[in-house]
């Protein structure tokens, strides 16, 4: 008998799988390769954020919480976004499973099939795939490469906001290139989606991870100009900035008209996110400002150092990116990443994110997570000081 083909819906299958994962799978739980594939830190959540979380669990809390969240860990979190960016109440802020749940639940709250959204790219491929799961139309800008670095057109933006599109996703800083929007830039976006009415999803996980403010400010973003009537909603994420990506923890924080339907869709998701981590978000939140200002202070020293490492190898462009926690930089000579990080993972033992991972504008480009210890960065640029030497020598014979 003929069975059919088990296929999920078309939108599913035809999402692009990640390439990061492509390169990580084929050499994970190797001990001999040198990983800066993930974007992830090194150390691990501090011990007064790990210990709230036991502490609930030893309490006895084990039990669901209220769709957005425990009401301590909402007021924890717009009061901390008030001093950071605009007045915000608690009750425009909801908890989620990890920033890529909220993610998830605005693009599921906000865009249909055949909707136009506008992404700027090179991203992070989960922001570029979420839309097509719910079968939206994926329209990219792309940031243009040059002397100052990645660079908005913010002319080109806006052509393609056009009156039928019904949503911009903007990940800012970037990864992975570290492009951080500049207030004129957001201003004049801002300005253009209200004439339009077209909703704003910043992607705000690494506002904290910024090298080019003043101490402690977070990069600018649209959470500093947004009437709270805008049609503007922020994610965000524990992960990053506080040390706790395995946690799974984030918050979105949307209009006041929209928040009824964001329960019903967390609700429908995951219900609510485990109150013992909440209760661990709690004292991050309101304690953990050193654990940030320690995080950047360490990731500065980081890029810094593996900056000027890269741009002392042959045919490596690499710049020092101004925000999130990324180098993102050119080899010469490789006009495939996904080939080359195999090839590194293979004959180097160094596992590094192929640009193309993150759009087509980002081929020839490799991606390095500094969030290490300066000996293991070291390890990984003698690596692949061997890999591009060994590069350039094939060339000559080639040539
Ligand atoms: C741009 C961006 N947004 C959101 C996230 C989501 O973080 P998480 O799901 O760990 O909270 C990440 C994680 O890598 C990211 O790079």
């Amino acid at each position: 008998m003929e069975h059919a083909a088990l296929t999920t819906r078309p939108a599913v299958e035809r999402l692009v799988a990640s390439k990061i994962r492509e390169v990580a799978n084929a050499g994970i739980g190797r001990r001999d390769v040198v990983a800066f594939w993930f974007g992830e830190p090194d150390e691990v959540t501090p011990e007064f954020i790990r210990r709230a979380a036991i502490d609930s669990l030893e309490t006895g809390e084990t039990f669901y919480t209220h769709n957005f969240g425990i009401p301590e860990l909402r007021a924890a979190i717009a009061r901390y976004l008030s001093a950071l960016h605009r007045p915000r109440t608690p009750d425009q802020v909801a908890v989620t499973s990890s920033g890529m749940s909220a993610l998830m639940i605005l693009n599921q709250a906000l865009v249909g099939p055949g909707d136009r959204v506008v992404v700027v790219t090179p991203v992070w491929p989960n922001l570029r795939e979420i839309p097509k799961i719910v079968g939206a139309d994926v329209a990219t800008v792309p940031l243009a490469f040059g002397a100052a670095g990645w660079r908005l057109d913010t002319g080109r933006l806006l052509e393609a906001l056009t009156p039928a599109t019904r949503a911009l996703y903007v990940n800012s800083p970037n990864n992975p290139t570290g492009w951080t929007l500049a207030p004129t830039e957001r201003d004049a976006i801002l300005a253009h989606c209200r004439r339009l009415g077209i909703w704003i999803l910043a992607d705000d996980a690494y506002e904290r991870l910024y090298y080019a403010g003043a101490d402690g400010a977070a990069a600018p973003g649209f959470l500093d100009a947004a009437d709270p009537d805008d049609r503007v909603v922020s994610a965000n994420t524990f992960s990053k900035a506080w040390l706790m990506t395995g946690w799974r923890l984030g918050w979105l924080t949307a209009p006041h008209a929209i928040m009824a339907a964001i329960g019903k869709l967390i609700e429908y998701n995951t219900c609510c996110a485990p109150v013992f981590e909440q209760r661990a978000g709690v004292v991050a939140i309101e304690r953990g400002e050193a654990v940030i200002a320690r995080t950047l202070a360490r990731y500065r020293g980081a890029r810094d150092y593996l900056v000027e490492r890269l741009r002392a190898l042959p045919g490596v462009a690499a710049d020092a990116p101004p925000g999130a926690m990324y180098a993102f930089f050119r080899v010469a000579g490789v006009d495939d990443s996904l080939a080359f990080c195999k090839r590194l993972v293979a004959g180097y033992g160094l596992g590094l994110a192929p640009g193309a991972a993150f759009g087509a504008e980002g081929e020839g480009c490799v991606r390095w997570c500094f969030a290490a210890s300066e000996a293991r960065l070291a390890d990984g640029v003698a690596r692949l000081e061997r890999a591009v030497r060994d590069l350039a020598a094939a060339g000559r014979r080639a040539g």
